[in-house]
């Protein structure tokens, strides 16, 4: 999950490459690199490690040109060193590539390359292809680059430039996302929309298989055979200023502020909160269409998954139609049984994640119509469904999902009640459901207004070595998500698990050290986890309930109890996660990790 951007116009390309780069990082940070083009050389500048390496390196230095390649890259292959970073060469100099996605049979190709006379400096896949394009060129960039891309399989969101051919750039797609850039006398090239907000939001999406020649005036796409093809262009909704951290010191802390507006956001416009009318039109979701399916399937992956297993409580309980939740990265590998009768819901906040994507070509082969719940209009999901229910959460910045995450319940509950409606089983949303949406980011403000005691208790507990979540019905989600959170950002080792199953195992892991976080709001599950609370504390555990009524059971057994507002059992959860983030956050800021770039990590997984 790499980060690539290009320009070719009339300014100096160094400076725009980086300002780009900056708004990518979060797709990998592990080195970046630039190259640009002046007077028939390039001048080639990477870095290991994050991209502040880089700006440090190009201090005082010149990079000349005003066409130019950059790249942040999330290592695949080999050490993350300056001489596996990007841009890559050939053996001449004269072609530099930028690379997102895994060349499957780049070691093969390397043989015959090396067997050719081709000299190599890196471990990676993608020199492999600055060399295949520089066995395949004739003075033709883009003939040049379509042989190449012929030769290897795998996936790829490629840049490529050449020295023979000045203001041209060659972008070429299968499988991890590019966009072009529409400006005026200069183009753009990137993996996502945000890295051009500063300078266009007029983009054109590349599909798979699509290749673009690029110039300052322009740019024209062709397929693999040299046809040429027309591709509608979008204006980006949201402009720079949503990607920026408006003084919070984090993006992650700011999109978890941000989770009331932008549930207001995503509820306006699909119900009227006066008569609880939905207007989710979409043809899939008509009475017709609906009564031809039989079961839904969700499909997602990491925090998507935990919402898309919130989906089945609702829309199993609200539409009354059985669910199956499945991983994108297993369903594609397991003979899933689906048809035309499955109605495929994809979740996904990038809409890029490549085993999302994969599950749901998987889905829609076997003849299943797809849905999409995704974050990012445009994008690879979003333009593969037959139908799009989008959240509007804004940029999400910060790898660790947040705000994604509840306004996916949100459009999850909307999306159970229409189907709900449409087989008959009550218009619409009730007088009491509509009210409870109405003030649901009210009452997200005030579960973010438990923020000094979560700090106070981040503070008590940033020292501890692991933590469980436990939850019951749609809260044993929210647990995993609390405890997804706290591993992504803390590096702690933490579990979420369904209240129930702790005697069957982890109640072994329960001593005095161990904090316990348990869900218990006031919901048909609440007596049963108060017992499993109780279980917790007969071994020393230290309980913290969060909870929205506080009572002498609660009182007796916890240590710490987080109260928060209370809605309708449904859409609890939306409620119930916010403390966790904040938690999460709080402790990973104490243990002084990169909350918004963690270790290992990537926004949006682009390749399997
Ligand atoms: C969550 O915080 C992580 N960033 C990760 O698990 C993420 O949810 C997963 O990669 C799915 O991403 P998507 O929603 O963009 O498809």
């Amino acid at each position: 999950m790499c980060g690539i951007v290009g320009y070719v116009g009339s300014k100096e390309a160094a400076p725009l490459l980086i300002e780009g780069l900056k708004r990518l990082e979060y797709r990998g940070y592990d080195s970046a690199g630039v190259a640009t083009l002046s007077n028939g050389a390039f001048t080639v500048r990477r870095s290991p490690g994050k991209l502040s390496n880089l700006i440090a390196r190009l201090e005082g230095v010149s990079t000349p040109g005003t066409t130019g390649l950059g790249h942040t890259l999330w290592a695949t292959h080999g050490r993350p060193t300056e001489g596996n970073a990007h841009p890559h060469t050939d053996c001449t100099g004269r072609i530099v590539v930028i690379h997102n996605g895994i060349f499957e049979n780049f070691a093969e190709r390397k043989a015959s390359l090396l067997a050719a006379g081709h000299r190599f400096t890196s471990e990676t896949d993608t020199e492999v292809f600055a060399h295949e394009v520089e066995a395949a060129f004739e003075g033709d960039l883009l003939a040049a680059v379509r042989t190449a891309v012929g030769r290897l399989s795998g996936a790829y969101a490629l840049v490529v430039s050449s020295s023979e051919e000045p203001g041209v750039i060659v972008a070429a797609r299968s499988g991890p996302p590019i966009v072009l850039g529409i400006g005026s006398g200069e183009s753009y090239v990137a993996s996502d929309p945000v890295a051009l907000a500063p300078w266009t939001r007029d983009v054109v999406f590349l599909e798979d298989g699509d290749l673009a020649r690029v110039d300052a005036a322009g740019f024209s796409i062709c397929d693999a055979d040299g046809r040429p093809l027309k591709r509608v262009p979008h204006r980006i909704l949201w402009d720079a200023v949503a990607a920026e951290k408006w003084g919070y010191r984090h993006f992650m802390l700011k999109q978890i502020h941000e989770q009331p507006t932008a549930l207001a956001e995503t509820l306006g416009g699909k119900i009227s909160l006066a008569t609880g009318e939905l207007s989710l039109e979409s043809e899939l979701l008509a009475p017709e269409r609906v009564a031809a399916f039989d079961r839904v399937l969700l499909l997602a992956c990491g925090t998507s998954w935990h919402s898309a297993l919130i989906g089945k409580f609702l829309i199993e309980g609200m539409a009354r139609l059985p669910v199956e939740v499945d991983y994108g990265s297993e369903f594609r590998y397991r003979r899933p049984v689906v048809d035309a009768a499955t109605l495929t819901i994809g979740i996904s906040q990038s809409g890029e994640t490549a085993d999302t994507v994969a599950a749901l070509s998987e889905a829609r082969r076997a003849g299943s119509p797809l849905l999409a719940v995704v974050n990012v209009a445009g994008s690879q999901i979003a333009r593969m469904a037959d139908a799009v229910v989008a959240t509007h959460a804004g940029p999400e910045i910060g790898v660790a999902s947040t705000k994604a995450f509840t306004t996916q319940l949100a459009v999850l509950y909307l999306l159970a009640a229409k189907l709900r409606e449409s087989r008959g089983l009550g218009k619409g949303l009730t007088p009491g459901e509509t009210a409870a949406l109405a003030h649901l980011p009210k009452a997200a403000s005030r579960a973010l207004a438990t923020e000094p005691r979560v700090e106070d208790l981040a503070r008590q507990f940033h020292g501890a070595r692991d933590f469980l979540f436990l939850g019951r019905g749609p809260h044993y989600p929210v647990a995993l998500e609390g405890a997804l959170k706290l591993k992504e950002i803390s590096y702690i080792h933490a579990e979420g698990y369904p209240a129930g199953e702790m005697k069957h195992g982890p109640i072994a892991l329960v001593d005095e050290n161990l904090p316990v976080f348990v869900l218990a709001p006031h919901d048909n599950w609440r007596e049963k986890t108060i017992s499993n609370l109780r279980e917790v504390k007969s071994r020393d555990g230290i309980a913290i309930v969060v909870t929205t009524r506080e009572d002498a059971e609660i009182a007796d057994a916890a240590d710490e109890v987080l109260r928060l507002p209370e809605t309708s059992p449904e859409l609890q959860p939306i409620l119930s996660v916010i403390p966790l983030q904040l938690f999460a956050y709080h402790v990973a800021v104490r243990r002084g990790c990169d909350v918004d770039q963690p270790r290992n990590l990537a926004k949006s997984v682009t390749v399997e």
